[in-house]
């Protein structure tokens, strides 16, 4: 059952739209695009550290990019200071190479580090569905353990870096991304994939993350399926799909 609730927001914090400064990592893959995308839409500013800048060029002048090391806790906490939040679609490029095998728990490495130096709490992070050991249909974890062993060992590691942090992280477990346009019509829910959620789409995923570090309490449990105990998404670990 749910949870009362007597902190929910009123009306008129509901519908206020405020403007945050949002570091985007990944900003140049499949999600990320998307995250810069619809975060200049829904009014937000934008900065980007990335390794190939040429890729953000369609959003020159709307949004900052610096180039730089991922992996570098230092270069990281220069950028990401004086911000709000931070979102990351970063991951390794597929095929995954053998020098990428620790790839994603490096980074959640320095990240964290950068985020705490920074003074910067909030963290959403798209991870794996293939870790929900919960999930009957699809057999997400079986087929990850089968298939994509490596995968999940190091998303693991780096879910493992962001929870035994201080900082105010939500995990975004999708199942398999598609290129499909946004719908809005996603199911999320907390520490399970959705039944029978086989995909989702990048652009549906961006627009779950933005809407959870927007933290509109009310829109965001209703997306939770009625899941969400006390309404908020921080130190939650969240499965997405259509
Ligand atoms: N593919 C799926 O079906 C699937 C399903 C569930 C979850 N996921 C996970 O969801 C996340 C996003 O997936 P996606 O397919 O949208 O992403 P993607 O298109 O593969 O993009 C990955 C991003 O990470 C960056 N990156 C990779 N290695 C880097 C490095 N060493 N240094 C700096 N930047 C680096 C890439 O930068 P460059 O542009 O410079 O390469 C790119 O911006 C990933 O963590 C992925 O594992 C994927």
């Amino acid at each position: 059952m749910r949870a009362h609730i007597d902190t929910e927001p009123s009306k008129a914090e509901r519908s206020e739209k405020r403007s945050m400064k949002l570091v985007v990592l990944g900003a140049t893959g499949g999600t990320g695009l998307e995250i810069v995308r619809q975060a200049i839409e829904r009014g937000h500013s934008i900065t980007a550290l990335v390794r190939s800048p040429d890729r953000l060029n369609p959003f020159r002048g709307r949004i900052t990019v610096e180039q730089g090391d991922l992996l570098n806790s230092a270069e990281l906490e220069k950028v990401i200071r004086g911000h709000d939040a931070v979102l990351s679609g970063f991951g390794p490029r597929v095929p995954i190479s053998k020098a990428d095998a620790h790839l994603r728990q490096q980074f959640a490495g320095a990240l964290t580090s950068a985020m705490r130096r920074a003074g910067v709490r909030r963290v959403v992070i798209e991870s794996v569905a293939f870790l929900f050991k919960n999930s009957v249909l699809p057999p997400a974890y079986l087929l990850g353990r089968l298939f994509f062993s490596g995968t999940i060992a190091d998303t693991s590691a780096m879910e493992r870096v962001l929870e035994e942090s201080e900082l105010d992280w939500t995990i975004v477990r999708p199942p398999e991304l598609t290129d499909k346009p946004y719908t809005g019509k996603y199911r999320a829910r907390e520490d399970h994939l959705p039944r029978f959620g086989f995909k989702i789409s990048r652009a549906d995923v961006a627009d779950f993350m933005i809407r959870v570090v927007e933290d509109r309490r009310a829109d965001v449990a209703d997306f939770m399926i009625k899941v969400v105990e006390d309404r908020s998404s921080i130190r939650k670990i969240v499965g997405v799909s259509n």
